[in-house]
């Protein structure tokens, strides 16, 4: 097959692909891995918005975990996400860790893996507990309309902000901001429309409103510092050697506010869609279902991990060469664009025997849906596993015939495999 017939309709960032159903989209990426060379794509000019020449596609797992591992030759800056944000935005809101490299990242990472250290993880485990709780106790008392604003939606921004400390009052105004930062994902093809440069101003100014009700929240426990996660992160810890402390251990205000931002956007909208494509796959798949719920403790964490590798619900992230480079037998030059393709990494049959199937015995599971090996490896993946597992326990302990009645209605996105709407029944237990 010539690179132009598989190719010449395929735009991985153009919304008319992610439009098409998922089948067809896996079929187009089986179409990419077997001719085992990345492929180029060139990219359309955006004002305003820079996002080079065009990129490679990579969509085999080998590939995918090469680049990840190599950070030094894969880097995340300018920006590990596409359209790469313009330098203004950067220069108002800070840079997330996500795109930046060693050492501003690795120094960042140090002081954030305090958030998810043993300790504060089995702080949180009771208020994603009291939440889950919370959240079926609501469910029987409405009955099912819709899981994604009944369930998936609650849970994890809940989650974040008792992390952050935002007490219980405070948290319609955040969740409000939230909607208006999340209404924007998803419009990227039509960046300069009026409507996308509404919501982008919208965007922002909710960005703006959190960072200063962090920023606010972090000023206070500078001054009086409790046992609290923002306590640990605006003030250096004693360092375990020498027991000083110094400035560049401690979050700034300002990377406060730009951690926020990115709980909110790495760790929301995820976990938020692998719970709803979740329920959705045991009730397609029910013999999964009833093989967990034989033996929920013994399973639910194979499952965790097969719901992710098959829903991969972050799409891409992106890499910038920084050197001429031969990535397992294809040259790459200084500057080149490479996309990682999750979704098509997580159904390569090299590495997955049957890799359409959901089987949550599936072992081992080497899936990429949390990134690749690497600097990068997603910070949340232990949270993001505590809130799912303890969800479905809530859910299947107390709601009979639990199950998805009709099909999701999917965020049209090139980077969040998102769910909006998922309709699901349960009887009311007696
Ligand atoms: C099922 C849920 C989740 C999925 C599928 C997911 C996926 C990912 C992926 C693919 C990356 C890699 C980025 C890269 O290589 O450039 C990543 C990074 C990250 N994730 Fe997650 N994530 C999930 C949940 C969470 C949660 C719950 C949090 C926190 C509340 C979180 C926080 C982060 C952070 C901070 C990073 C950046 C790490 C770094 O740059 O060093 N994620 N995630």
């Amino acid at each position: 097959m010539s690179l132009q017939s598989a190719t010449a309709d395929m735009d991985l960032l153009g919304m008319e692909f992610w439009a098409r159903p998922e089948k067809e989209r896996l079929a187009d990426f089986a179409r990419l891995r077997e001719r085992g060379a990345p492929v180029f794509f060139p990219e359309p000019r955006i004002p305003f918005v820079r996002s080079g020449r065009g990129f490679h596609a990579l969509v085999r797992h080998a590939d995918v975990v090469a680049a990840s591992r190599d950070a030094r030759t894969f880097s995340s800056e300018p920006a590990a996400t596409s359209p790469e944000p313009p330098p203004w935005l950067s220069a108002l809101l800070g840079t997330p860790m996500v795109n930046m490299d060693d050492p501003r990242h690795a120094r960042l990472r140090r002081i954030v893996s305090r958030a998810f250290s043993p300790k504060m993880l089995a702080r949180i485990e009771a208020e994603i507990q009291a939440t889950a709780t919370r959240i079926v106790d609501d469910l029987i008392a409405e009955g099912p309309r819709d899981f994604v604003p009944q369930v998936a939606a609650r849970l994890p921004i809940n989650v974040i902000c008792a992390m952050m400390g935002i007490p219980e009052r405070t948290r319609p105004y955040v969740l409000r901001r939230i909607d208006a930062m999340t209404e924007y994902s998803g419009v990227r093809g039509s960046l300069t429309s009026p409507r996308a440069l509404r919501l982008l101003g919208g965007n922002l100014k909710a960005i703006a409103d959190l960072h200063r009700l962090v920023a606010r929240l972090g000023r206070a426990r500078r001054q009086n510092p409790t046992d609290d996660l923002v306590s640990a992160l605006v003030n250096a810890e004693a360092g375990s050697g020498g027991g000083g402390r110094h400035d560049g251990e401690r979050l700034s205000l300002r990377e406060l506010g730009s951690f926020f931002d990115l709980l909110l956007v790495a760790g929301n909208e995820t976990t938020r869609n692998a719970l709803s494509h979740g329920l959705r796959l045991f009730t397609e798949n029910p013999d999964q279902r009833d093989l967990l719920l034989a033996d929920f403790d013994g399973r639910i964490g194979g499952a965790i991990e097969e719901i992710v590798r098959y829903s991969s619900p972050i799409i891409q992230f992106r890499r910038t060469l920084t050197r001429d480079h031969v990535l397992n037998g294809h040259p790459l030059k200084a500057g080149d664009k490479v996309v990682l393709f999750y979704p098509a990494a997580n159904r390569d049959p090299e590495v997955f025997p049957d890799p359409d199937v959901f089987d949550i015995t599936r072992s081992p599971n080497p899936h990429v849906g949390f990134g690749g090996p690497g600097p990068h490896l997603c910070l949340g993946a232990n949270l993001a596993r505590m809130e799912l597992r303890i969800m479905f326990r809530e859910l299947y302990d107390r709601l009979p015939g639990l199950r998805t009645t009709g099909d999701p209605v999917p965020l049209l996105s090139s980077f969040d495999n998102g769910v909006k709407s998922q309709p699901f029944t349960f009887s009311r237990p007696s």
